[in-house]
């Protein structure tokens, strides 16, 4: 079997992408790249296999890279995204593929023009009580969608915004609560309740100083006749997680982070019920350890990645999929400027 070359650029959440990449079976070359030079050091020495680049424009010169992780600030993947598929490497792009759907869908444009594979991070998808959240809603286990309610109720704390310098600014970071930390559950969201059809919202700034962001309230309807409601914030002291409820005609599934509340579907005993909660308690400890092919978090799409480059088919999330949630949180902020319902065509 080929060996992969994989690069992952940006050693911030980028040490997760290097984490899968040294474990993964088919990379036969591993190199990393940051222009921070104590960072490229400290990630370096817990990697001595790793060839280690200071510049990206370098790294994309080495011949023996086949992938590069984008993991850089959010308002850049687009550029550096492109020049990587230029260079002729596939891109695993970290979430949001970018700020907004124009620079995002710069990303299609190269990937189809250069003929190379971009997936996008989305792990949360693969978190296994989401997945099966997903699979009961494509069998119909709730019957006709009715209403969905997300929160994403975090806490992140002055410093946090302080440290990074790009964070919970309007260029780099391209909004704050809502398109950096809330982003993966509005990707549930749209997978699971369907295409949005409108959306109306609000945002502030309540308890930080910052240019953005921490705080957002939104309305969506979806084109399938279901309604959603949408919290996001940064200012929950303390951090209080982040909340699925799904109802539909004939039952509902209530999710607290990767853990259930309640899976109230279609014919389902009391017992039934208290099985599922039991198998997904704790993350789904149980559910992972009864099938060991689930492998979850960054790892879960490093190694999709690495497959759909040796099987030459679509990586798990592509990026027309990953635009739709910055299409989505686009809306709202736009909604909120102008007091506009936000039309999806
Ligand atoms: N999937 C997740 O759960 C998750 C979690 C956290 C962050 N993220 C995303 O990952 C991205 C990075 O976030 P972070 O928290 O790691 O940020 P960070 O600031 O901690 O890390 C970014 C790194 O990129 C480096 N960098 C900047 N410009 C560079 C360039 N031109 N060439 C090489 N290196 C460069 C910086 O030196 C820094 O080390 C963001 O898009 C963020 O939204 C995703």
């Amino acid at each position: 079997m080929k060996q992969i070359g994989y690069c992952v650029a940006g050693l911030g959440v980028g040490k997760a992408h290097v984490a899968a990449a040294a474990a993964n079976p088919h990379v036969g070359y591993l190199a990393i790249c940051d222009i921070d030079e104590a960072r490229l050091e400290a990630v370096g020495k817990q990697y001595p296999q790793a060839v280690r680049y200071n510049t990206f424009e370098a790294m994309l010169e080495d011949p023996n890279i086949d992938i590069v992780s984008v993991a850089l600030p959010s308002g850049i993947h687009a550029e550096y995204a492109v020049k990587a598929l230029e260079a002729g490497k596939n891109v695993l792009c970290e979430k949001p593929i970018d700020t907004t759907v124009e620079k995002a869908l710069r990303i299609e444009e190269a990937r189809i023009r250069t003929g190379k594979k971009v997936g996008v991070i989305f792990q949360n998808r693969n978190i296994p009580v989401i997945r099966e959240t997903k699979k009961a809603l494509e069998n119909g286990a709730l019957g006709k969608l009715i209403l969905g309610t997300f929160s994403v109720k975090w806490y992140r704390d002055q410093p946090y915004y302080d440290a990074g310098g790009w964070r919970g600014t309007w260029a780099m970071d391209g909004g704050g609560s809502l398109m950096n930390q809330a982003v993966h559950t509005v990707d549930l969201m749209q997978w699971l309740m369907g295409d949005v059809e409108s959306v109306q919202g609000i945002y502030t700034v309540a308890n930080h100083n910052i240019e953005t962001e921490d705080l957002t309230a939104s309305l969506i309807r979806f084109k399938n006749g279901a309604t959603a409601t949408f919290v996001s914030t940064t200012c929950c002291n303390p951090d209080r997680g982040t909340f699925l409820q799904i109802y539909g005609a004939d039952g509902c599934i209530e999710l607290r982070g990767d853990t259930i509340d309640a899976w109230k579907v279609k014919g389902i005993t009391p017992e039934e019920e208290a099985a599922m909660r039991e198998k997904y308690a704790d993350g789904g400890a149980a559910a992972v350890a009864a099938d060991p092919t689930l492998v979850t978090g960054h790892a879960s799409q490093v190694n999709d990645m690495v497959e759909a480059v040796l099987q030459d088919r679509d990586p798990q999330v592509c990026p027309m999929e990953a635009i739709k949630a910055v299409r989505i949180i686009n809306a709202v902020y736009e909604s909120s400027r102008t007091g506009q319902v936000i039309r999806f065509e």
